[in-house]
């Protein structure tokens, strides 16, 4: 089995005012993913635009500070579930048109969190897709937190990979972001930075400040304490740039290409 991330940065347009599918990187993706021929598949995609802005202006995941703030952010949530969903259906229809058996799954119907950390969720029905052929298609959601200070959390992507992997125990795990994969230090700020090819730990980052990629689930930091925990159960995973055409394809095959292992 393979866990396959897409970031939201690649099938939205991240920055853009308002909810926008990046349909040339969606529909290359698709192409991608349907020549590599995986049989055993589950597809978690990011939110980018159609999620993190409304989460940000909710502040959903932050503790309630007056009585009346949480009707404010139950509108809130249930605008971010619904762009959310909004975005994995056409993800799921992305996926479909190329001949892929994609079924939608809701996070915010079956996950909740405690302190935003996945503490519920029933994934047999996932496993039993996949055992019936069929390609699960989860994504970051916003879900009910049973900490009462918070009521409401973002899940994220990444974390989801991670609870799936945990407790499918996939083959391999690809995240398919914007960037080639880790870097020493922020490429943006410093001259002398390589691509890291293996990483182990956090401290073999220098001086990184995480500015590339802050969002409401964390960024690039977010994603790598996710993956080297699933490292530390001896699952390995690779963060490589989906927006480079093949390398999706090439990854799935089980080709080398460039970007970031993140092991033991
Ligand atoms: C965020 O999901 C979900 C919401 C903001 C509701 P991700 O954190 O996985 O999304 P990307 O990949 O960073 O866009």
């Amino acid at each position: 089995m393979i866990i396959l991330k897409l970031g939201g940065s690649i099938i939205t347009k991240k920055d853009a005012n308002k909810p926008t599918v990046d349909y040339d990187h969606l529909q290359r993706i698709a192409k991608e993913i349907k020549h590599a021929h995986v049989s055993d598949l589950i597809v978690v995609h990011g939110a980018g635009s159609f999620g993190h802005p409304f989460a940000r202006e909710y502040a959903i995941g932050k503790p309630l500070s007056l009585k009346d703030d949480f009707q404010i952010k139950r509108i809130g949530f249930s605008l971010t579930q619904s762009w959310v969903k909004k975005l994995n259906s056409i993800v799921c229809d992305a996926l479909r048109d190329v001949g892929i058996p994609a079924v939608s799954i809701q996070p915010s119907s079956f996950i909740t969190t405690y302190h935003k950390r996945i503490h519920k969720g029933d994934i047999a029905l996932i496993k039993y897709y996949v055992d019936k052929g069929f390609v699960p298609v989860i994504y970051g959601d916003v879900v009910l937190d049973d900490d009462p200070t918070l009521q409401v959390a973002v899940l994220s992507g990444d974390q989801i990979v991670t609870y799936l992997a945990k407790n499918l125990l996939p083959g391999r795990v690809i995240l398919g972001t914007d960037v080639d994969g880790v870097f020493n230090k922020n490429p943006q700020e410093y001259q002398d930075y390589y691509l890291i090819k293996k990483l182990s730990s956090l401290q073999e980052l220098e001086s990184w400040d995480n500015n590339q990629t802050v969002d409401v689930t964390g960024g690039m930091l977010g994603k790598l304490e996710e993956l080297l925990e699933l490292a530390q159960l001896g699952i390995e995973s690779e963060i490589i740039n989906a927006g480079r055409k093949s390398l999706i394809r090439d990854a799935l095959q089980g080709k080398k290409v460039r970007g970031t292992v993140i092991k033991k």
